[in-house]
């Protein structure tokens, strides 16, 4: 279920059988020649549909604009810079915390956003710790899963793609995009098949490093079939992480 679309009343109902919801998160930033600006939006968006319907969840709007300074260089790329991110995810949860939910399954799709959202959660503990998270937030938990760490997905990953996998516009994450918006395939030239890899600083740097934007990937790997795979193998996984979630300790 989307929160987008129920009703106040539907939300107030949901709160009692359930105060677990989940939160996709990503960023929209070049993702090399031939895969989507929203690839790491639209990839968490995606599995959060098919795991609400596994589990019964609530899908809350995906937070679509991650932290992505070092993609600048390319057209289309846009960020929050890491303090802006932190007030979006803490203003998100202390929101929806006011209703009554207390368990934030976030979605990452963006391993950018990794360092910033573990930093905004130690915020949102730190309001409760110092007494000033306001007397109707009831105790939270947040954890924040990304979509592509996880038992099958990893396997699936090494077995269809192995070195070829890299670390930015990778065939899985392209792959996925493809399954979910064949609609879209553009036609691209890729080359050197492996991109470089290196570190990241700033996107002047960046795009001098990585030229066409892919970080160690063969993205001309990734195929609506491949994408199928991997949509199965994340739902299953995460599916069960989710309810792990809202019944642990
Ligand atoms: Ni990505």
């Amino acid at each position: 279920m989307r929160l987008q679309l129920m009703t106040w009343p539907a939300v107030e109902a949901y709160l009692k059988d359930s105060t677990g919801i989940i939160i996709p998160i990503g960023s929209t930033e070049q993702h090399g020649p031939n895969g989507y600006i929203g690839t790491d939006a639209l990839c968490p968006e995606f599995l959060a549909d098919g795991i609400a319907e596994a589990t019964g969840a609530l899908v809350a709007p995906t937070i679509s604009t991650g932290m992505a300074q070092h993609h600048l260089g390319f057209p289309g790329s846009v960020t929050l810079r890491p303090s802006t991110l932190m007030a979006v995810v803490q203003d998100t949860v202390n929101s929806l915390s006011r209703h009554g939910f207390d368990r934030f399954f976030f979605l990452n799709g963006h391993g950018g956003n990794i360092a910033t959202v573990t930093a905004a959660f130690s915020e949102i503990y730190a309001e409760s710790s110092l007494g000033t998270a306001g007397h109707n937030r009831p105790p939270v938990r947040c954890k924040m899963q990304n979509w592509w760490d996880c038992k099958g997905v990893r396997a699936l990953s090494k077995e269809l793609f192995g070195d070829a996998e890299g670390g930015h516009a990778t065939p899985s994450e392209v792959s996925l995009t493809y399954y979910a918006y064949p609609d879209h395939i553009p036609e691209a030239k890729i080359d050197p098949p492996i991109a470089p890899t290196g570190p990241i600083y700033d996107a002047d740097d960046y795009r001098r490093r990585f030229p066409d934007g892919r970080i160690g990937s063969d993205p001309s790997l990734a195929s609506v079939e491949a994408g199928e795979k991997l949509y199965r193998a994340a739902v299953d996984d995460i599916a069960e992480k989710y309810r792990a979630f809202l019944t642990a300790d």
